[in-house]
């Protein structure tokens, strides 16, 4: 298996279950606040590791407590962190309103937005078989390494989430986009005509819909009894960049990771429920 190269944020979660959204100047009690990694880019290189994958994971951290937690958390998962550096900004940080399963989430962003220039990635890039990105660092550097990958003909993986309006010239150089249903609704109509194989919508309980010239395919959902959905995207594209490394037909690979983005809901928290190989062969 070749290596899976995910270049993004890294994050610590603050996370709290409410029984409503508090009302502009007032104050309201959650639960016990719960702190973990996140960050959709460590989300997904976990989510990688986790089923196999050979990981590399490229980001930023502060010199301060979250960073030494994010980056032992890492390395607790066997990825390789030469390239995550520690710059001056703070560790980035998820302030996390969870209610009934579902959840509302403000970054700030801290080291995620002090990406340094000298970054090897005409290094990094070439020795990947897939590179994953999302929308939570710099986009000068996920348009660099997005023309990087292309010039090495090095399949890239964008979620293009936080949504913004990207522009189509540069949509239309990455190999699979995965939207969510919202994120989807604000993309341009004409991606799939350049270098853009498939656009990839999830669509929660409605599953996934294929996105491809030649026309549409639905992978339904998997049912499972959701407790957060948080991370539940970056689980997504971890798991599709590793069947995709495996050889597997797209078809199948969404398949897979439409599983274990389902696994990894059954669990509070970004990466506590993302599953294992065994986990998603015992998933209907
Ligand atoms: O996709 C979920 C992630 O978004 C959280 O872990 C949080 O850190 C934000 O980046």
């Amino acid at each position: 298996m070749g290596k899976i190269v995910v270049i993004g944020s890294i994050n610590m979660d603050i996370a709290t279950d409410l029984k409503g959204m508090p009302e502009i100047g007032e104050t309201i009690k959650g639960q016990d606040a719960v702190i973990s990694p996140g960050g959709k880019g460590a989300n997904q290189a976990v989510a990688a590791a986790k089923l196999g994958g050979d990981v590399m994971m490229v980001g930023m951290i502060g010199n301060d407590a979250f960073g030494a937690d994010a980056l032992a958390n890492l390395n607790s998962f066997g990825i390789d962190v030469t390239h995550v550096r520690s710059v001056k900004s703070t560790t980035g940080l998820a302030l996390i309103l969870r209610e009934h399963g579902d959840n509302r989430i403000i970054v700030s962003p801290g080291a995620n937005n002090d990406w340094p220039d000298d970054l090897p990635l005409e290094e990094i890039i070439p020795a990947a078989s897939i590179v994953l990105l999302q929308n939570e660092i710099p986009f000068h550097v996920i348009e660099k390494v997005v023309e990087v990958a292309l010039k090495h003909n090095v399949p890239t993986i964008f979620d293009p989430a936080p949504v913004e309006q990207f522009p189509v010239a540069f949509l239309q150089k990455i190999t699979y986009l995965t939207p969510n249903e919202s994120e989807f609704k604000e993309l341009p109509a004409d991606i799939l005509q350049q270098k853009t194989e498939a656009v990839l919508e999830t669509r929660g309980k409605e599953g996934v819909r294929i996105h491809r010239s030649r026309g549409k395919e639905v992978i339904p959902a998997v049912s499972v009894e959701v407790k957060d959905s948080t991370g539940a995207g970056d689980t997504f594209n971890g798991a599709f960049a590793v069947a995709m490394t495996n050889g597997e037909s797209l078809p199948d690979a969404v398949q897979f990771a439409n599983k274990a983005a389902a696994q990894s809901t059954t669990k509070v928290g970004a990466q506590v429920g993302m599953p294992n190989l065994e986990d998603i062969t015992n998933t209907k």
